[in-house]
């Protein structure tokens, strides 16, 4: 799927700079320019690297930033199915990933002979895929979604078509609950930094900060349980549920002046920089996204120097996958 260089090579250019990170910055913006570059940043990386980026977003805007660049190279600061899902929408482009380790533990949780087998259980079904999978399972699906459009990607959906919905449990649990949709079967994955904040530190967070809004991410895992119990109990639903991109904007209009923050904590560095007049604390300080936080200056400046790492997608996958992928962004 990706194309490596060798093990040899790739060692060889990346040796340790011994630059500062005043140089490297100077280095990253001579090459951005040299090489007509833009760098895309999701909201969940370190925060040197969202402070050089052209766009730091959630995964719907960044994808529409790749739709519309004019750039020869993209840079890409995020994880590697975020920088497939820029190479199958812009297939003359030179895409790179900084740090090919830098995976996602929910695009693992399903892989193509799953789906495959998944499909055939339900034929006729319309299959709605999480942005977050590889371009092999967005190829077999006829929608993507992020977490910023999976209710109305699902509400698009005529009532009597079957759906799969994959790979994130809470996330499609959410969604079925919000949609009222019965014949949605949801994939039983999930993302390791979401799925473990534990249920009860919802009531935890509310009873210790009882003025604080509380925004929460739909992968988290203890959203379903805590949702089923207060649907039942008022029969609305009193959080806001939003992307990480719709935190941002929730967190700018919103009145309140103090914010329980549930998703990766890489996401409070905007939230606190865009509202400094506002507090913002994490749900729990140990959200954090190993993959996430692979990628640095010192890769990025080695990336966009030695061209590290290109991404590219076979013709006839992405050609597939485009199409699942176009139908998320339309629907925004
Ligand atoms: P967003 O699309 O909301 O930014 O989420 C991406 C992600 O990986 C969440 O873990
Ligand atoms: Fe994947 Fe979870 Fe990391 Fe998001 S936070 S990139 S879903 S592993």
């Amino acid at each position: 799927m990706t194309t490596v260089v060798s093990p040899q090579a790739a060692q060889e250019k990346l040796t340790p700079t011994n630059l500062t990170k005043d140089e490297l910055i100077d280095e990253i913006n001579i090459l951005r320019k040299k090489k007509n570059a833009v760098i895309l940043a999701h909201n969940y990386q370190i925060p040197e690297i969202q402070d050089i980026a052209d766009f730091t977003g959630d995964s719907l805007g960044l994808s529409q930033q790749a739709a519309k660049t004019q750039a020869d190279v993209i840079a890409f600061c995020g994880v590697h199915f975020m920088a497939e899902t820029a190479a199958i929408l812009c297939p003359n482009k030179k895409v790179l990933i900084p740090d090919l380790k830098a995976g996602c533990s929910l695009a693992d949780s399903i892989n193509l002979e799953q789906l495959i087998e998944w499909k055939k259980e339900y034929p006729g079904a319309v299959v709605v895929s999480y942005v977050n999978t590889t371009a092999e399972i967005k190829a077999e699906s006829d929608y993507c979604c992020t977490s910023g459009n999976a209710l109305k990607i699902v509400q698009s959906i005529p009532e009597d078509k079957e759906i799969l919905f994959l790979p994130d449990q809470f996330l499609g649990s959410w969604v079925q609950k919000m949609t009222g949709r019965k014949n949605m079967h949801i994939w039983m994955g999930e993302c390791h930094v979401h799925a473990a904040v534990p249920p009860s530190r919802i009531d935890e967070q509310r009873a210790k900060h009882p003025d604080a809004e509380l925004l929460i991410h739909p992968e988290c895992g203890c959203l379903t349980p805590y949702l089923d119990r207060v649907v039942r109990e008022n029969g609305t639903c009193p959080l806001k549920v939003a992307s990480t991109e719709q935190m941002i904007r929730q967190a700018g209009t919103s009145t309140a002046k103090k914010f329980v923050v549930a998703t990766e904590i890489g996401i409070l560095h905007r939230l606190k920089k865009e509202n400094p007049d506002k507090e913002f604390l994490p749900i729990d300080t140990e959200m954090s996204c190993k993959y996430m936080k692979m990628i640095t200056l010192e890769k990025l400046y080695l990336s966009l120097k030695n061209d590290l790492y290109p991404v590219t997608v076979p013709k006839e996958t992405a050609d597939k996958a485009r199409l699942a992928i176009e139908r998320m962004i339309s629907i925004v």
